[in-house]
């Protein structure tokens, strides 16, 4: 299998908007309280994660038996596949979409059934995937909305895949849910296939933190619990998500912002005749064609980093939304490397 080499190094002090990162850092609060509590007594002991997870259970209105704290939403699909899929059994995963499902599954020794996003409008390919589901089918791992494409699919078709696969893991990783609204989270109850996976990677701004959040029914908690170590989550990560939690104004300030700066990406690209894919996200991918690999290079000279998605969608290059005078920034730079 190919090693996993995201391109980071280099990044500090750019204009970011190739990873999906919040574009302005976490809340202050987080650096506050990380500030109040980092002494070399808390460096000294093993993690204790109560506080965090009675702040958590208390923010996604779930009770502790309900979720698993995990080392970012990578750690949530290594302990579900690790958990649920022995050598030989089969995943659905799409076609482009995050790195990590087809990565951890091949380390499983899984048999990867993907499939492909539509060509035309980069839209789920629901039924294709429905038809897809056999009997062998352990897991089906899906983004909503999904990266790179920024497409989402609703509660309808979500409720399909579940009932269609009663006996398969069907995980919702729904690391961009702030900037969408749409969530599976509330059928966990009805569901005993479904896992949801959130992250504070994105919207809250903590990404070298590495928390996440994996959520199902109880049973299947204390299952995927047995698959994990005891303590993945470092206590400053643990600690940090207890202050995020709580300033919600600050993380609705930035979604609004960011879901601004989405509507001025759409608005640029539209008036310079740039094809752009509907997203549900805080980025978006747009059709560079033959210059895919110039335009992402040109930025860079400019200190704007996109990140190019052409080895995956022919010809097309990925931008974050962050905030509307970042997109100014961004289209700044484009309208020098365009031509
Ligand atoms: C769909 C999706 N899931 C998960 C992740 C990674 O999340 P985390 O930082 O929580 O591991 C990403 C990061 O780009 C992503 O796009």
């Amino acid at each position: 299998m190919a090693p996993y080499s995201p391109p980071t190094s280099g990044r500090a002090g750019k204009l970011r908007l190739d990873f999906n990162e919040n574009t302005v850092g976490c809340s202050p609060r987080v650096i506050e309280l990380l500030t109040q509590k980092l002494n070399a007594e808390t460096l000294t002991i093993y993690p204790e994660y109560e506080a965090t997870r009675a702040a958590l259970a208390e923010y996604f209105q779930l009770p502790e038996s309900q979720f698993l704290l995990s080392n970012g939403t990578d750690e949530a699909i290594q302990v579900l596949v690790n958990t649920y899929v022995d050598d030989g059994d089969e995943v659905i995963i799409l076609h482009p979409s995050y790195a990590m499902y087809r990565f951890y599954s091949e380390v499983a020794g899984a048999r990867i059934v993907s499939l492909d996003y539509r060509p035309a409008d980069l839209s789920f390919p629901v039924d294709e995937l429905l038809a897809a589901i056999t009997p062998r089918t352990r897991a089906i791992l899906i983004s909503n909305p999904n990266n790179p494409t920024g497409t989402a699919i609703g509660v309808g078709p979500i409720v399909q895949i579940l009932e269609r696969a009663p006996h398969a893991a069907v995980l919702l990783d729904e690391a961009y849910y702030e900037f969408c609204g749409i969530t599976g989270l509330r059928l966990i109850e009805q569901y005993p296939n479904l896992f949801v996976s959130r992250t504070f990677s994105k919207a809250f701004g903590m990404a070298a933190l590495r928390v996440g959040c994996l959520f199902s029914q109880p049973d299947n908690i204390r299952y995927a619990h047995k698959a994990q170590s005891p303590y993945s989550v470092n206590l400053l990560a643990a600690i940090a998500v207890r202050a995020a939690v709580e300033d919600t104004r600050f993380l609705n300030h930035y979604v609004e912002q960011a879901l601004a700066a989405r509507g001025d990406l759409y608005a640029g690209f539209t008036s310079r005749g740039i094809h752009a894919y509907p997203s549900q996200a805080n980025f978006v991918l747009f059709r560079a064609g033959e210059r895919a690999i110039s335009v992402r290079d040109g930025l860079r000279d400019r200190g704007v980093l996109v990140r190019d998605r052409s080895y995956e969608i022919a010809g097309c290059v990925r931008v974050t939304a962050g905030t509307p005078a970042q997109v100014e920034r961004f289209f700044a730079a484009l309208d020098e490397v365009w031509s």
